[in-house]
């Protein structure tokens, strides 16, 4: 076998030139279908997670109650699955973003690992050398492009590096569709490739396999397997062991962002994981009061909350803070769950019932409710509660947390709080409510 030949080429291909376009310049002989088809099926297994607890990401906006609450307003029939986020169980959000940023950070190792096994095949030569070969190549592009953009756009998210040229949600949106479209015409054009490479060497009989015993696959094989392999350094059972202890790492490093408790001290690589203070305040924020633009004097003694109903003949209802603490107060534990994966685990509020500010506006049973924030700019200062998210006893206009006014950080004098909701939803400076018919 010649670097001008593929395995079952019908003629011979131009000479490529020297360097990474040589199949020879590849040499590792642990490279081939097996190692490539074992990454793959791990892939195969956690993609469709990432990409199932994305999409329900999305849905808890409830961008099909108001254009208010959608970040991709232009997306069509992808939203065909869209529905009423529940507020029950109220870990609901928690579990779904920790399992969709803690799985995305693990995968990345192993994602790694699936590049460098099939690099050979992305410097191919000539680049182009029929139409079904270009569609071949433009299918990998989206794949492997569409791969690498979503996870290190993800990334770059929860490191709060907003650098994208445009929305984030825009953009992992549209590329989860376009990588998850690539990867399931991938897996199924790969997948006899996957039986037979598995098939051939066995899964736990290549597992047994030591160093000094790892043989490269025939060259016939696949176009990955080198012509001129050298010794082997590594096994493939050591190959994977080293991809997946880099996985462990990751998800010992960032897994208590999510579950807090003692835990949540070890998540290091998270920019909102570590410990909470001791005050009655001291846990996470993700936009201080000083980042939002709030001003000091809007939330002193002028600051008033507006009530409306939607509707002719619906006059504003406006109350002080002194007047909300006359109200019934009701206390929820609840955690604010962060889009980024991270919690704050469970905080005592005490406040208003979101329905109780409903009857006062006379909404009785509202369709919806508009929260509006002192915060102007930024895509969260508004935000439309659905009706189930309303009516729940557990959503309330919180006054105080752990026993102590808000603090200006979270959202002082009045912020909003939804069992299972974004964090997002959760508006803080909250100046005005209008509750639909
Ligand atoms: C993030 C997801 C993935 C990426 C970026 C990726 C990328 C690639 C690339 C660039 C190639 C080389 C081109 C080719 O042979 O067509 C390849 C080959 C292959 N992939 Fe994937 N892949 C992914 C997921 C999967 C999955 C889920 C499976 C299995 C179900 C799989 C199985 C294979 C197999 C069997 C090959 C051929 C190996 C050979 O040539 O002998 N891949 N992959």
């Amino acid at each position: 076998m010649t670097d001008t030949q593929e395995p079952r080429a019908r003629r011979p291909l131009p000479a490529p030139p020297p360097g990474p376009f040589r199949r020879s310049f590849w040499r590792s002989p642990i490279r081939g279908p097996w190692l490539t088809s074992v990454l793959g099926l791990v892939l195969l297994g956690g993609v469709p997670v990432l990409f199932v607890t994305g999409l329900l990401s999305y849905a808890a906006y409830d961008p099909g109650l108001s254009p208010v609450n959608d970040t991709t307003p232009g997306k069509g029939w992808l939203g065909f699955f869209l529905f009423s986020w529940p507020t029950r169980p109220e870990w609901l959000y928690r579990v779904n973003q920790g399992l969709h940023v803690t799985l995305g950070l693990v995968l990345v190792p192993i994602l790694a690992a699936k590049l460098w096994s099939v690099l050979p095949r992305l410097f191919e030569w000539p680049p182009l050398r029929s139409p079904a070969h270009a569609l071949e190549r433009l299918s990998l592009f989206l794949l492997v492009g569409g791969g690498v953009f979503e996870f290190a756009t993800g990334i770059m998210n929860i490191q709060q590096w907003y650098v994208f040229p445009g929305s984030f949600y825009t953009l992992h949106f549209y590329g989860a569709w376009v990588f998850i479209a690539a990867l399931a015409a991938h897996a199924a054009v790969k997948f006899p490739a996957v039986i037979r490479a598995l098939r051939d060497r066995g899964l736990l009989r290549e597992l047994r396999v030591s160093t000094a015993r790892t043989r490269p696959e025939p060259p016939e094989a696949s176009l990955l397997v080198s012509p001129a392999p050298a010794a082997p350094t590594i096994s493939r059972r050591g190959a994977l062991a080293f991809a997946g202890a880099g996985s462990l790492v990751l998800l010992a490093l960032s897994v208590g962002q999510s579950v807090g408790g003692p835990l949540r001290r070890t998540a290091l690589l998270a920019p909102h994981g570590q410990a909470d203070g001791a005050g009655p305040g001291d846990f996470q924020v993700n936009v201080t009061m000083a980042q939002s633009g709030v001003r000091a004097a809007q939330t002193g003694a002028s600051w008033r909350l507006t009530l409306n109903r939607a509707g002719p003949a619906a006059s504003p209802v406006t109350l002080t803070r002194a007047q909300l603490l006359a109200m019934p107060q009701h206390t929820a534990r609840l955690a604010i769950n962060c889009v980024e994966g991270w919690s704050t685990g469970d905080q005592e509020w005490t406040g208003v019932r979101l329905r109780d500010l409903a009857k006062l506006a006379g909404a009785g049973q509202p369709a919806s409710v508009l929260v509006e924030s002192l915060q102007r700019g930024g895509a969260f200062g508004r935000v439309v509660l659905s009706a189930g998210q309303a009516a729940d006893p557990g959503s309330l206009l919180a006054l105080r947390v752990n026993g102590a006014d808000l603090s200006p950080d979270h959202g002082y004098p009045a912020r909003v709080i939804v069992p299972a909701s974004p964090g997002v939803h959760n508006t803080k400076w909250v100046a005005a409510m209008t509750f639909g018919s």
